[in-house]
């Protein structure tokens, strides 16, 4: 008899979290302008605003944590954090950041200027942030199943060649100064890369002379990703196959509020001294002396030790297979999420789910608004309003895919947490039919306007 799955941890210390009613929940709303960025914590019952620095530390970490060397330069705890780094990227120089977009800026000030192109498979929103704030351009180079949520393709964060080539033969090579290779692709839901697809796309960079640059803030994931479903790799380890997927880049960007386990934290890693020794003249001005760059010792220490648990089988199986269980309960309700399920995150396909709201009315905020008020569980609008205005013709972008996210934390609810929530999406998907009009925008601001975007019911 096959027994069944059991996490393997226990928990230590618990967090007691607020039930409201519905009621209160619509009065909430209401005061935060319709924007879930702006509700207090207190408001929900189950957040999953994003999977960004809100999981759970181990008592290892915890421990780390109290050994954390605050010195101002040559701390201990970042030299662990360097050694532990070097082992399970195989990158010898490293630059701690206080988070993942600050990695970007230090990295992109050193490297991107006005004019230039940088291809990639669906930059996350704050990867294009600074590449259009540098009045460059961010070219979406990502395979075309990745737009259709119904189809099912294993890895659908792959670049197209294709697509990517073009953009090699278009531009010269002064203005590509690399290409970023997301993993998972956070935009594209989460969806991960192939290691033939990194290993192909690397080849394709290396014969242009483009520097191939990873956002690894979920590499371990896509490592879980390549492992489950890439034949070649079914006996590797994880921490082989992350080896094996960096060898293949000149450095990675980080955000540590991810894959590393902790709630504050992001680095570059590379191989390139040059382009290291142009990054530290940033790093020094934006986050802070090389050695701590941003993060306090005990961040460091935290996050060396939480590498190194994000690249073990089994905490990642008890990760991903629990977003699989929530995927799982919303498919058999007929409820339409992208396909398959990503390793981070659900995400509802708005398009489908409530396709009587106008476009212009954003009906995937909607329905993240309407989720919130049924049942006090807070998703995010990933589509019409997070994708900004075009800059040169001030209209709204449509993306392709309208969708809602609902980011899971990394080992904080259980699955009766997941039942719950499966519970209140079915019962707004039976009533979906109700919904007809959805928001206009009030107030937004010219760049990355979803934090603080203010909304009226129309
Ligand atoms: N790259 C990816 C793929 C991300 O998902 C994020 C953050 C960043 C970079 C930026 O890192 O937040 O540490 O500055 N994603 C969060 C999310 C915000 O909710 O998906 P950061």
């Amino acid at each position: 008899m096959e027994f069944p799955y059991a996490e393997p941890f226990k928990i230590k210390s618990i967090e007691n979290i607020k039930r409201s009613t519905l009621v209160q929940r619509k009065q909430w709303i209401k005061e935060a302008q319709y924007n879930l960025f702006n509700l207090k914590s207190d408001q929900i019952f189950i957040d999953l605003l994003t999977d960004s620095g809100t999981g759970s530390m181990s008592d290892n970490q915890w421990a780390e944590i109290m050994k954390g060397d605050e010195a101002y330069a040559g701390s201990r705890s970042f030299d662990l954090l360097k050694t532990n780094v070097q082992r399970i990227t195989g990158y010898k120089y490293l630059i701690p950041t206080h988070q993942g977009r600050a990695a970007e800026n230090v990295l992109f000030s050193a490297l991107v200027k006005e004019g230039d192109v940088v291809p990639g498979n669906s930059h996350f929103d704050t990867t294009k942030g600074h590449i259009e704030f540098r009045k460059a351009k961010a070219i979406d180079c990502t395979i075309d199943e990745a737009s259709d949520t119904s189809v099912f393709h294993p890895f659908k964060g792959n670049i197209d060649l294709n697509k990517l080539e073009k953009v090699f033969k278009t531009y010269p090579k002064e203005n590509i100064p690399m290409l970023i290779m997301t993993v998972t692709c956070n935009t594209a839901g989460g969806q991960p890369v192939s290691m033939k697809n990194i290993r192909e796309t690397s080849e394709l960079c290396q014969s242009y002379g483009i520097p191939l640059f990873f956002d690894g803030a979920r590499f371990a994931e896509n490592a879980y990703f390549i492992k489950k479903r890439e034949d070649a790799y079914k006996h590797k380890t994880i921490k082989d196959i992350v080896l094996e997927m960096f060898s293949y880049g000149d450095g990675m960007t980080m955000s540590a509020k991810k894959d590393g386990l902790v709630n504050m934290g992001g680095f570059i890693a590379t191989n390139d001294e040059n382009i290291y020794n142009k990054a530290t003249v940033f790093a020094i001005m934006y986050e802070g002396f090389i050695t701590y760059g941003g993060m306090s010792g005990r961040d460091m220490g935290a996050l060396a030790i939480g590498l190194d648990e994000a690249t073990e089988f089994d905490y990642l199986e008890s990760r991903v297979e629990q977003v699989q269980y929530l995927g799982r309960k919303l498919m058999a309700a007929g409820v339409p999420v992208q396909q398959p399920i990503g390793g981070h995150a659900i995400y509802l396909d708005a398009n489908k789910f409530v396709p009587t709201i106008p476009r212009d009315q954003y009906r995937a905020q909607a329905l993240a608004v309407e989720l919130y008020i049924v049942g006090g569980i807070r998703a995010v609008e990933i589509g019409t309003i997070l994708a900004d205005r075009d800059p040169e013709t001030g209209n709204n972008r449509y993306p392709d895919l309208e969708l809602v996210r609902l980011a899971i934390p990394r080992r904080t609810y259980t699955n009766n947490h997941m039942d719950y929530v499966a519970a209140v999406i079915e019962q707004v998907y039976q009533t979906r039919h109700e919904a007809k009009t959805g928001y206009e925008i009030i107030y937004e601001a010219p760049i990355l306007r979803h934090f603080t975007v203010k909304l009226r019911k129309i």
